[in-house]
């Protein structure tokens, strides 16, 4: 039975993938951990929590001692659009923190660790329709900086050390259950609330604006797959591109629109469309399908209708 930690489990992802976990492995063996502590009655209550900040190692020891973890999911991070506003404290909490998980796993007792990357590594210099898997990593964010290094650093301490870290390049997550933390895809969820609460958005990236997402229950199905994976499969370890859907903001609008009658989305680009505007709009995962199996299974109209049909009642209900 694996030991496994989580760090930055409050997060939008943490908060889908903690659950997830315990459902397979047992909720005592699935430990969740953050920064800051989840409100009673959260995703995470059905198991044990700790406080911890990644970038303390002596902490971290600890935890991973007296849990005797032996697998770690790495969530911890500054998105991109919160790292542009603090690049030092993105650069500290996403590579001294990774740098932490890999040294306490190099020093015995965790096997596997789970680092995601994301479609922050690219930048303007990379083909944008599709991605491929190996080209250009120029990326103009600090995130993405921390995202190309942690790639790279993974695949050392594979190399290196003969430890397990996978990675994946997952897309903008949308999801319904906790709110995305500072990341210049979080429009995409945020389009939802606003259509449903007050039948308007002003959305921060131009109409014309295409970027790769990924549905939540797709998100985590692509975690877990790559975590199960045959190792003697696998031909890539840190960045494997993974592709859910792409769609324009006003794709997306319009896909509303058709479920919430007299919806109105209006444009005011700000400093993320920059961001926005350096990132592909597509991506080639060919090497996640032929290695781990890999296939999206919501497009933009059910992902769409899974959305409202899962936030409408519950912020309906909050109105009330
Ligand atoms: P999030 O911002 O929602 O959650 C990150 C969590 O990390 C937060 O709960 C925060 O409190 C915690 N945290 C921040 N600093 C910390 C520190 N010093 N120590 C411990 N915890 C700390 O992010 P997310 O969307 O859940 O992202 C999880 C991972 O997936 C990150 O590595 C992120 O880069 C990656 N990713 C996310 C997306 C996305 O669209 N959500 C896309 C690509 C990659
Ligand atoms: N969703 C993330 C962001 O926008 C991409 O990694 O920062």
């Amino acid at each position: 039975m694996q030991r496994i930690l989580v760090t930055g489990a409050a997060g939008q992802i943490g908060s889908e993938l903690t659950p997830a976990l315990r459902e397979r492995h047992g909720s005592t063996n699935v430990l969740a951990s953050d920064l800051r502590v989840p409100a009673a009655g959260s995703h995470l209550s059905s198991g044990p929590f700790e406080t911890l900040d990644v970038r303390d190692r002596s902490r971290l020891q600890d935890i991973v001692s007296d849990h005797r973890i032996d697998t770690i999911y790495h969530l911890a991070a500054i998105l991109s659009a919160t790292g542009e506003a603090n690049p030092q404290l993105a650069w500290d909490v996403n590579i001294a923190g990774l740098v932490n998980v890999l040294e306490i796993a190099r020093a015995g007792g965790v096997r596997h660790v789970f680092c995601p990357s994301s479609i922050a590594v690219f930048g303007p210099e990379t083909p944008r329709d599709p991605a491929p898997q190996l080209t250009v990593l120029r990326p103009s964010t600090i995130y993405g900086l921390t995202k190309v290094t942690g790639e790279l650093l993974g695949d050392y301490y594979v190399q290196r050390y003969g430890l397990d870290v996978r990675g994946l390049r997952y897309p903008g997550i949308i999801s319904s259950e906790t709110p995305p933390g500072g990341g210049t895809t979080d429009y995409a969820v945020d389009i939802f609330y606003q259509a449903i609460q007050t039948g308007r958005y002003t959305c921060f990236v131009r109409q014309d604006t295409v970027l790769p997402m990924m549905y939540m229950p797709d998100c985590i199905r692509a975690t877990l797959a790559l975590m199960d994976a045959d190792t003697s499969r696998l031909t890539r370890h840190c960045d494997y591109n993974i592709a859910g859907l792409s769609f324009s903001a006003a794709q997306l609008a319009g896909e509303i629109a058709k479920h919430i009658r007299g919806f109105v989305c209006t444009y005011e680009p700000d400093f993320r469309q920059a961001i926005a505007d350096s990132w592909p709009q597509s991506l080639d995962d060919r090497h996640a399908r032929a290695d781990w199996d890999w296939r999206p299974s919501f497009d933009l109209s059910s992902m769409t209708a899974d959305m409202i049909q899962r936030l409408r009642p519950r912020l309906t209900a909050k109105r009330a």
